[in-house]
């Protein structure tokens, strides 16, 4: 933005100063002549003779006028020098400010010295600049892995089409079978992508919402999954009343369900549960399976983590699930905790505020 120049904050500090001492030492010496205008007799007596009045006056006068002087000398070079030191902070903060614009976010003002107001706003820099450098970093490692996980099918298909290109008594049923799988999951993929974009955006219309139809509804269409896998879902609660958007809430409900069946191991159960505390609602999604520690299950949530590799149940994911159940979550205000089970699974558990 243009502004017109105007007069450093530095100068304008030395010229209150200055301004502030020498009105203070006009008053002061203003007091002195008035006291002396007083109560000076005519003639004073003196070491060397008898003076009169008005000499000594003078003598006043020019006194004061030196004083002055002297005032307003002191006031300006020292109201230079403290006003120099009380903002010395605030040219670091500015450096760093100029620094952090032209894209360097790893430089940090650690303004030195006790807890003031110029700490403060150094402190709450230093933080938003760290803050702004995981969340650059975090988008890069996205855009990294997304371009990875495209170019796989990619790569895949184009490996497919050569061999049956080069092999004439090539299977070609058994190509266009891999290749429609290829090309389902680069599909998946994209669509995941999408998701995670509009949800970000939260470019979605509240409507009222119960969060226990939706859990209802994710477990009813995973069934034949379930069954396929050998495990056992069940679901339980009260009625949950939020508000959001039914289509992403409908898509974190599944998402969780589906983690749950499909990262479990045969025999395995599935319990979701809803509850209503005073100012939110809970949707809990547990299962049974391998044990997983802390540190891992912390992870999960980032996009295209996948935990353990279960490739035998032919259901790997995007990798994309978990990270869209905490965009959806976040998008709705709520918050979103995975504990490991002690005995093996996962818990998961949705808050989101209740109406
Ligand atoms: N309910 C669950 N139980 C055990 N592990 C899980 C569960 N949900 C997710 N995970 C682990 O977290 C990883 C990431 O999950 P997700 O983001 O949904 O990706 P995907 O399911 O596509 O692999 C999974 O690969 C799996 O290892
Ligand atoms: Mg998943």
């Amino acid at each position: 933005m243009d502004r017109a120049p105007g007069l450093s904050a530095r100068l304008r500090l030395t010229l209150s100063y200055a301004g502030f001492l020498m009105v203070a030492g006009a008053l002061l010496l203003g007091a002195v002549w008035f006291f002396t205008l007083r109560h000076l007799p005519e003639y004073t007596t003196v070491s060397g003779g008898v003076l009169p009045r008005s000499i000594l006056l003078r003598d006043l006068a020019s006194a004061e006028a030196g004083a002055l002087l002297f005032l307003l000398v002191f006031g300006l070079a020292g109201g230079w020098i403290l006003a120099g030191r009380m903002l010395a902070p605030l040219t670091r903060i500015t450096d760093a400010t100029r620094l952090a614009a032209t894209g360097s976010l790893s430089h940090r003002i650690r303004l030195p010295g006790r807890h003031d107001e110029f700490r403060e706003l150094a402190d709450g820099f230093d933080g938003m600049l760290e803050r702004l450098e995981a969340h650059v970093a975090e988008q890069r490692r996205f855009a990294a892995n997304a371009s990875h996980e495209l170019r796989t099918p990619l790569a895949i298909s184009k490996a497919l089409i050569d061999v049956a290109r080069t092999d004439p008594g090539h299977d070609t049923g058994e190509v266009f079978e891999r290749l429609h799988a290829v090309n389902t999951r680069a599909i998946d993929l994209t669509e995941a992508l999408l998701a995670l974009s509009r949800a970000e955006q939260r470019s979605f219309t509240r409507e009222r919402v119960d969060l226990s139809l939706l859990a209802e509804e994710a477990a009813e269409t995973l069934l034949p999954l379930a069954e396929r896998l050998g495990v056992t879902v069940e679901t339980c609660g009260d009625i949950t009343p939020t508000a959001g958007s039914p289509t992403l809430l409908l898509q974190l409900t599944t998402n969780l369900v589906q983690n749950a069946i499909v990262h479990n191991r045969p025999g395995g159960r599935v319990r979701v549960e809803t509850r209503v505390r005073p100012a939110t609602v809970v949707l809990v999604v547990e299962n049974t399976g391998e044990r997983l520690t802390p540190r891992l299950v912390a992870t999960l949530t980032e996009p295209f983590r996948r935990g353990t590799e279960r490739i035998n149940t032919g259901h790997a994911g995007v990798g994309l699930g978990l990270a869209l159940v905490k965009t959806i979550t976040h998008a709705h205000d709520g918050t979103l905790t995975l504990t490991p089970r002690p005995a093996g699974g996962i818990r998961v558990t949705v808050a989101l505020p209740a109406t």
